[in-house]
């Protein structure tokens, strides 16, 4: 009885074994991938954007003239989202308002807040059901097109993303979406 048990207890060892490795291996090539696009030590990174919206957050954000690291990654392969893009801003933390406009064109973006090379919060943006001043309608007779304006739309769906002008009553998708 007593060797039994042995045996049965030195075989689960075993497979505790077997399975530390399997991880570390694991581990080991998410590394490697990871290293592609490096770690930031203070900044933000905004993470699960849909990969086509992944240069609409860099105009968001209007990164052409940031003086840290900005790093940009598309195509990036995503078990939530099929393929996604990253941005990787350094020295920089976004306000409400850039949250807020991040969220309408990325509605399953995470915002990571990095401090000292590890990430100290983990924002999940929340679209909104109107959009105020943050995309031009597409309808070049619209008011705001043609008057000072400020655009306002309401969300008629949330993904895909359908918006509907408060003034003239467009309808726009995703791929009509151009930021103010
Ligand atoms: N990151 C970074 N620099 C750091 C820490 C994290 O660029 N110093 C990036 C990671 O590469 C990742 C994101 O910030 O893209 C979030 O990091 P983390 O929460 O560690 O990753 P996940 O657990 O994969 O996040 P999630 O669960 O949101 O997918
Ligand atoms: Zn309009």
């Amino acid at each position: 009885m007593a060797k039994k048990k042995k045996i049965r207890k030195s075989r689960r060892s075993k497979e505790k074994i077997k399975a530390k490795k399997i991880s570390t291996t694991i581990a080991r090539e998410e590394e490697k991938r990871e290293l592609k696009i490096s770690a930031i030590d203070e900044g933000t990174v905004i993470d699960h954007i849909p990969t086509d919206a992944t240069y609409k957050v860099v105009e968001i954000l209007n990164l052409q003239n940031h003086k840290g690291v900005v790093s940009i990654a598309t195509n990036l392969q995503s078990k939530r989202i099929g393929k996604k893009g990253i941005v990787k801003v350094g020295g920089k933390s976004l306000t409400q308002e850039e949250v807020n406009k991040i969220a309408i064109v990325a509605p399953d973006a995470t915002v990571n807040i990095i401090k000292n090379y590890s990430v100290k919060e983990k924002i999940k943006v929340k679209s909104p059901d109107v959009i105020d001043n943050v995309v031009k309608c597409s309808n070049p007779v619209c008011i705001t097109n043609n008057e000072q304006v400020s655009t306002k739309f309401y969300v008629v769906k949330k993904d895909p993303l359908k918006i509907k002008c408060h003034y003239c009553e467009r309808n726009m998708g995703k791929d009509d979406i151009e930021i103010v």
